[in-house]
């Protein structure tokens, strides 16, 4: 989780091959799933196309867009959550989990939707909101109306006649008060996020079953896996102590995995995910590597993937550090090396668009830089996860106007840096660049009104470059950023040795080039990757005189390990 603002026609054969050598284990011994062989392409159900007009996406949007999504060679989907939710925080606050928003549709919307996705051999991994719910969830409104409800207890309560309680930093509130008081029960309320997202009370066996109930109903449904929405904070010291002066600059030190994390894990994993063929990732891991580890580690029985957000948080407005991001992903490899298995992405809805944070979005070089990223993150080992618009080279929308942004988080912090004093121009700046309302503006489909997302008024602005960069575009052109990412989706699905095999990084200390190899069996591969605008040089000692170009992004590839500007080649060598 961001402490700031704006904090996946070879398909269907590999993926029963996933399934089918569920058992199977490769020489360098590494068990075979079909989640690791995925590439999951996360859809922002809200900005992904609109069937009937409202200006909002819609499930029917999705569905009419089902052979497009295939065509990407992605087997999985990650759906934000499409519970009933007063969108306060877009769906990640859910007021009824067993049914849809009204926004998106119905549940025969749904049983279409995963219909059709399995129909064409692609996976359906749903969003969990399991550390908070709704402030408009039955179980809240129960809960806040007397202190004897028997829904008492599925949040966290100060009762207002004791001691305040010790300070909680709140990521999204207006104040950066956790504590929310409520005057029907004379209490505090806790919520890490929006005073509309209380936070959920894990120590309560009643809750827990009634979540392991409602999980179980989904999988029930023939859902294929599980991503858990901040769960890395929902275990709590509930006795609340004081924390250091300036904790809240350390988030996720101060607040993950409190007690009984994994306890609450190891039974989830009992109740729920040992009984279907799930996959399941929790957003975040923890403070070190050792917490990533405990949560992973097959033979410990609680999740399979868990997404670390250290590479991803350092892209800055003013560029990031590349030495440290090609260090974090080689360290990140080498802790599961052996046990566990890792996430591979560079951009969500919580990120402002990939290319510009660690491609460019100029004019020269918006598609070889997208083109290059997309390379990265699928020949890196582990599962790779691709966020929608980004086969495009979707890029940020940089609203001027506050009165643009929609996200409910920026216009909080907008309020409590007008309360404070802050310096406006400077956080307009930063929410630009920054601001996860970047990468939430509507998918850019074609040249028409709304970009063809939507024939009404969309919610929030379409990027006004819809119409040189939209798909209809990309379809049309052999070397678009579209059909390349289609062949690179194509390769490592054919390739077994860029799921599973060995990474080793060269040259380690250029300062332009990320160089490495992947190798299983009797196949080598080379990545070369120039995240640079300049002409840079590797120093990688390794004859490539005679190796089989597999990809590049360049019509005439470099060669002599020189590369051209943001230039990336896939090599054979064995
Ligand atoms: C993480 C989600 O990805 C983000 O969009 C949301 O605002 C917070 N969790 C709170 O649920």
């Amino acid at each position: 989780m961001k402490k700031s603002l704006c904090v996946l026609a070879i398909l269907l054969v590999t993926f029963h091959l996933g399934n089918s050598q569920s058992s199977l284990v490769t020489k360098k011994g590494t068990d075979k799933k079909w989640w690791k062989e995925a590439i999951v392409y996360q859809i922002y159900p809200r900005s992904f196309k609109d069937s009937d007009g409202d200006g909002v996406g819609d499930l029917k949007g999705i569905i009419s867009q089902l052979d497009y999504i295939k065509s990407l060679g992605v087997n999985a989907v990650w759906l934000n959550p499409i519970y009933s939710s007063p969108n306060d925080d877009n769906g990640y606050d859910v007021s009824d989990y067993r049914n849809i928003m009204k926004d998106f549709g119905t549940m025969e919307d749904f049983d279409l939707l995963l219909k059709g996705l399995h129909q064409r051999g692609i996976k359906l991994v749903m969003d969990f909101v399991l550390n908070h719910s709704s402030d408009e969830h039955e179980w809240f409104k129960q809960s806040k109306s007397s202190r004897t409800s028997p829904y008492r207890n599925y949040y966290h309560w100060w009762d207002a006649e004791r001691v305040k309680p010790n300070y909680r930093y709140s990521l999204f509130d207006v104040n950066h008060d956790a504590w929310k008081y409520d005057s029907s029960s004379n209490a505090f309320y806790l919520h890490y996020f929006s005073k509309k997202q209380p936070d959920l009370n894990w120590e309560n066996p009643t809750l827990r079953k009634e979540i392991y109930s409602m999980m179980k109903f989904w999988a029930e449904k023939g859902i294929d896996g599980y991503r858990l929405d901040a769960f890395q904070f929902a275990a709590k010291d509930t006795s609340f102590p004081a924390f250091p002066k300036g904790f809240e600059k350390n988030f996720v030190q101060y607040y993950a995995m409190g007690p009984h994390i994994h306890d609450y894990l190891k039974e989830m994993n009992q109740e729920v995910f040992s009984k279907y063929d799930v996959m399941t990732v929790a957003e975040g891991a923890g403070n070190n590597f050792q917490d990533a580890h405990d949560l992973v580690d097959a033979d410990r029985k609680e999740l399979n993937m868990a997404y670390a957000f250290d590479a991803i948080d350092l892209a800055k407005m003013e560029g990031y550090d590349f030495i440290k991001f090609k260090e974090s992903f080689t360290k990140w490899d080498s802790v599961f090396a052996k046990k566990g298995w890792l996430s591979i992405f560079l951009a969500s809805h919580d990120q402002a668009r990939i290319v510009n944070r660690f491609g460019n979005a100029s004019p020269e070089f918006r598609e070889l830089s997208s083109k290059m990223l997309s390379t990265f993150l699928l020949t890196m080992r582990g599962t790779p996860y691709i966020y929608n618009g980004d086969e495009l080279a979707m890029t940020n929308a940089g609203f001027q106007k506050i009165s643009d942004y929609r996200d409910m988080s920026t216009l909080n912090e907008y309020q409590y840096q007008l309360n404070h004093g802050g310096d406006i121009n400077q956080f307009m700046k930063r929410i630009q660049f920054e601001c996860r309302d970047n990468s939430r503006t509507p998918f850019q489909w074609d040249a028409s009104n709304n970009a063809g997302f939507s024939t009404g008024n969309s919610w929030i602005q379409v990027n006004p470059n819809y119409q040189m960069i939209n798909r209809a575009e990309q379809e049309k052109d052999q070397q678009s950023v579209l059909n390349y990412f289609r062949k690179i989706t194509a390769l490592r699905h054919k390739n077994p040795a860029l799921i599973y095999g060995k990474y080793s990084i060269l040259d380690r200390s250029n300062p332009a080039i990320f160089a490495y190899t992947r190798e299983l069996d009797d196949k080598k591969f080379l990545v070369l990757l120039n995240f640079s605008n300049k002409v840079a040089k590797s120093n990688i000692n390794l004859d490539v005189s005679k190796a089989k170009i597999l990809l590049a992004n360049y019509p005439i590839p470099s060669k002599n390990g020189s590369l051209a500007p943001y230039e990336s080649i896939v090599y054979q060598l064995k």
